[in-house]
């Protein structure tokens, strides 16, 4: 058979995911310091008002909105109201994820060629998404001092055929957050060269207490045509209810253009189920009670990780804007995948070894400060062991 060759990826799992299968599948106890995903952390979740928003929802006729429901839209509207951002519900489209976010926008931006700018190091779906869609992803560097925006090395990476620049703020892994300067360099620059901006706020709402204050976000910003992407997934702890949105601003006449077009896209898929569309204001709402025990839970976890990693000769504790997640840069001679696999075979723990977000410059293991504090405490005491060997 002739299949495309949109997937150039590896397809077989690296060596190290492949020893995680085999422990997993042979049930031994394990400390899993990669935990992403809130509905196995072990919060409290108000299941009973959820299951109940849910079935009121499913009780409606199909009446689709390409751009989503209205009562949804105005939900999401409501959201960003809460956080001093005023936006009409009309500048919003909602998907089933942020994936689909990405894919839309990829196609309503790019042909088959042309290409998008991307963070290095970052979430790695973003040039495999790219790459499903026809499109060339070419990194561009954050500072590899402390992982945030080096505008020069941005500018430095653009080409003739680039066609979006992505930003990912709070960054996935690095936790590094776009200040209200870097958005307004960022966006002139995108301005000046035709360029669309989409910036992936889904961990928004989980600030470091040090930058709790000066959170920026780029949604409703009038400068470039943006996109700004959020959802359920991160800021309600509910990534199953597959519901994530695309706020768009910028220039009037560019907005207005660019919302109908993703409206045409969004028309070819109506991805996004009634249910969750009808129940986004409660979901929203109860969402509060998710996201403050995340938050809580994150600091917590942080904290840990600094009394027990912090006098570690040769690591170094990477300062975390926002995010659930934390970089342990390991001592100059050591190797990360080498690192993480004795961690896992030796201490039973698992965590993401930096070259899995193409952290190319330093030799680092990404650790998720989502994971129930028991765990984590007893995991990071593990790594620690390890480390002081
Ligand atoms: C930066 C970033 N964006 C998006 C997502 C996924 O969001 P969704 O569940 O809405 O597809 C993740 C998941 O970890 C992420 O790290």
């Amino acid at each position: 058979m002739r299949f495309s060759s949109r997937i150039q990826t590896e397809l077989a799992p690296n060596e190290y995911s492949r020893i995680v299968e085999e422990k997993r599948a042979r049930n031994l106890a394990i400390w899993d310091l990669s935990i992403s995903n809130p509905t196995l952390a072990g919060l409290d979740y108000p299941l009973e008002e959820i299951r109940e928003a849910m079935a009121d929802g499913a009780k409606h006729f199909y009446q689709p909105d390409p751009r989503g429901l209205l009562a949804a839209r105005s939900a999401v509207a409501g959201y960003y109201h809460e956080r001093g951002i005023g936006l009409s519900p009309d500048s919003i489209v909602l998907t089933s994820g942020t994936s689909e976010a990405y894919s839309f926008l990829f196609k309503l931006l790019c042909t088959p060629g042309k290409s998008i700018l991307y963070p290095k190091p970052s979430y790695p779906l973003v040039p495999l998404i790219a790459e499903l869609e026809g499109v060339t992803a070419a990194p561009y560097a954050l500072s590899n001092e402390d992982w945030r925006w080096d505008l020069a090395a941005l500018f430095g990476a653009r080409t003739p055929g680039a066609r979006v620049v992505v930003a990912v703020s709070p960054n996935n892994p690095t936790g590094s957050m776009l200040t209200a300067e870097d958005l307004r360099e960022l966006s002139g620059f995108c301005a000046a060269h035709r360029l669309a901006l989409i910036v992936d706020e889904v961990f928004l709402d989980y600030p470091s207490p040090a930058r709790a204050k000066s959170v920026v976000s780029s949604a409703g910003n009038p400068d470039s045509l943006t996109f700004t992407l959020g959802g359920l997934s991160k800021a309600c702890g509910l990534p199953q209810m597959k519901l994530a949105w695309i706020a768009v601003s910028g220039p009037e006449r560019d907005t207005r253009e660019a919302l109908a077009r993703l409206e045409f896209i969004a028309d070819a898929f109506l991805s996004v189920g009634t249910p969750v569309q009808r129940a986004a204001p409660v979901l929203l709402d109860l969402g509060a009670q998710v996201r403050e025990q995340i938050r809580q839970r994150v600091d917590a976890n942080e904290e840990n990780l600094k009394k027990i990693l912090g006098g570690v000769p040769g690591v170094t504790l990477f300062p975390r804007d926002g995010g659930w997640y934390s970089v342990v840069e390991l001592p100059a001679e050591m190797d990360d995948e080498g690192f993480a696999i004795r961690l896992l075979m030796e201490q039973s723990v698992i965590v993401q070894p930096g070259y899995m977000f193409d952290m190319e410059d330093a030799q680092a293991v990404i650790v998720s400060l989502l994971a129930p504090p028991e765990m984590f405490q007893e995991g990071i005491a593990r790594i620690s062991v390890l480390l002081r060997e």
